[in-house]
Order: C-alpha cells, then structure tokens, then sequence
C-alpha cells in the first residue's frame, strides 16, 4: 500500500499582483511595464501547491477575507485538491495583497501586504492540532504574524512533529523558538539577516550554517539560487553544496517555496536528505522556467523526468 506524506502548512495565502518590467524602476521612477498576471500567491499557499503536486496530503492553515480574493483562494485550494479546513474566512480583514515586479532577467522585487494572514491568532493554529497530531512534517514561514509562527513551533514541538522553518520574508525570531526548529532553510539574504554574517559563497555559507547548528537546529539547508543549495547537519564540521539544475529562467518568483515544498514531501516520504534535497532543487528548477508563483510549480512526473527517476 502506498502511503501519501502527511504535511500541515501554516502560512499566507495572498493574491500576487505581477508586472513583467524591462528594469526595476529607481525611487522615483515610473516604467512602462510588460504583461500583468494576478494569480494565487504568498509563500505558504505556494509551498502547499508545490507538495501537493508531488502527491502529498496537504492541510493548509491561513486566514483570507470574506471578500473576491477571499473566495477564489478557497477555490484555488479546492482545484488543487488542498485541506481547506483550517482556512478561516472572516468579515474584519482583508485578503493578502503582493506587488511583483520581474525584470527581463527573471529577477523580483516584492511588497507583501499580509492582510487576513498577518492576523492568524494562537487559538486559530491551535484548532488544527489534529491535523498536526497527523502530520509527518509541519511546514511554515514567517510570513504570518508572529503569534501564529509561536503557536505553530510550540504545537509541533509538544507533539514531537519535526518542523521546517522557511525563514521568508525575514522577521526577527527568538533563540528559545530557533531552538525547537527541525530543519531551517534560509536563501542567502535571510542566512546573513539570521545569523550577521554576510553569505556569498560555500565558505560563508558554512560558517552562517555554522552559527544557526549553534543555536540547537538539527540542519541548515541555505539556498543559493542556481548554484542550488548548502547542506550542513549537527555534527558536522563542514557541509556541502547539492548542486542545482540548469534551465532557462523565466521568473524566479516563488523558486524558495518550489524549494520548501518539494523538501517537505521528499522528507516527509523518508527519502534520505541529500537525495530530498536534489529533488528539491529540481523541483525549483522547473519552478522558474514557468512565469508566476504558485501556478508554476511542477508535478511529480516533470520532477521525475528532470532527476532522471
Ligand atoms: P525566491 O525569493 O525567488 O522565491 P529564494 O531567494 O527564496 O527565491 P533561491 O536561493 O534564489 O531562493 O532559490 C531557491 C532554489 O531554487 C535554489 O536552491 C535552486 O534549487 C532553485 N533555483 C533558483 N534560481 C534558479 C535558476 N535560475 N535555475 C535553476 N534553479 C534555480
Ligand atoms: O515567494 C514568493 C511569494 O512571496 C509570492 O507569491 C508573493 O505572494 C510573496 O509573498
């Protein structure tokens, strides 16, 4: 019999407003911009889409606005066949904006206006301790408030349910907190915010890896674009790179949440963590040759196909 890998995400649901642009405008300046796309986003609603491409069972846990946006989130879990029921839609809060802009490189810029996520309460997490008593993994960023991101390490801590902390988009977090996280998975940016020391290259790379394993985190995965990414467990005295894929890159947005998704599934299913880790840049890698966010994440059979499975 096979056995589906049982994920909980807590984390955002937002509609991503993108604009293609030839270059990012400077303070100041306005540019006559490529095609506009809008489409389901944020970085939890992202990771969910990404595992449940790859045949994970997927509850999703945020919070959307009674408003249009609202109702074509629960529409767009639907469609993807996600666990809505921790989903709660309310009258006071809007639906989560974000404003994108992609260069002709591929590169971003993005404004997130959290609304309704940014309000998730403790009691609100706590309502889905069941699904978490179900879950192999629980998966979660700091994209949310910070009650939400307490309530939902304390819970998957009490019930011994390892944990992935997507850092993204950075926020400050408590050692006490660091300290009960499974697996960490900062890119570059938020591995320097997290730990003070600049990331550029395998050798800083392993030192910001270094001062995270300090902090009592069993592993730090940091993601290095298209280099692919920096592995590095307690115990270890030096990581290594598990090199990324080369394809065309359209869009790089939502590559981290391709990344964070794909990781949780591989794991979940008990692959071990050099080979959850490869997939998971493949799954990345496919991610960015599509343009928009959760929309490109890849199936199972294109990951396959890509890793050579
Ligand atoms: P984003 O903010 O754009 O979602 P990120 O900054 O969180 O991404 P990155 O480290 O840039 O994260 O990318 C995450 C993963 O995506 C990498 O580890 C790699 O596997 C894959 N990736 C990113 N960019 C590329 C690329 N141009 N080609 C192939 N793979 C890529
Ligand atoms: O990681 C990409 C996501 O971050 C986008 O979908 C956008 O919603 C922002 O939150």
């Amino acid at each position: 019999m096979i056995t589906l890998s049982k994920i909980v995400v807590v984390g955002s649901y937002v509609v991503d407003l993108a604009a293609r642009t030839p270059h990012m405008p400077k303070p100041g300046e306005t540019v006559l911009g490529g095609p506009f796309r809008m489409g389901p986003g944020g970085k939890g609603g992202n990771q969910a889409v990404a595992a449940v491409r790859l045949g994970a069972e997927v509850t999703m846990v945020t919070k959307v606005g009674k408003d249009l946006f609202g109702d074509e989130a629960l529409h767009h879990f639907k469609i993807e066949g996600i666990h809505s029921g921790f989903i709660n839609q309310v009258e006071d809060e809007s639906t989560g904006a974000a404003l994108i802009a992609v260069d002709d490189s591929g590169e971003n810029m993005i404004i997130v206006s959290l609304g309704a996520c940014g309000t998730i309460t403790e009691e609100e997490v706590e309502k889905a301790e069941a699904a978490f008593r179900e879950a192999d993994i629980i998966l979660l960023q700091l994209e949310t408030s910070m009650a939400a991101i307490r309530t939902t390490i304390n819970l998957a801590h009490k019930l011994s349910k390892p944990i992935i902390l997507n850092p993204a988009p950075y926020q400050k977090i408590s050692d006490e907190l660091l300290a009960k996280v499974n697996y960490i998975t900062p890119n570059e940016t938020e591995a320097g915010l997290l730990t003070g020391k600049e990331v550029t290259d395998e050798d800083s790379a392993r030192k910001a890896a270094q001062i995270l394993l300090a902090k009592g985190i069993n592993t730090v995965i940091i993601t290095l674009g298209k280099q692919g990414c920096y592995l590095m467990q307690q115990g270890e005295n030096a990581g290594k790179i598990i090199p990324g894929y080369q394809v065309q890159a359209v869009d790089t947005t939502g590559a981290g949440d391709a990344f964070n998704g794909g990781f949780a599934h591989f794991i979940a299913e008990g692959k071990p963590i050099e080979k959850a880790c490869s997939l998971a840049n493949a799954v990345a890698a496919l991610s960015v040759t599509k343009n928009g966010t959760a929309l490109a994440m890849p199936y199972l059979e294109e990951v396959k196909e890509l890793w050579g499975t």
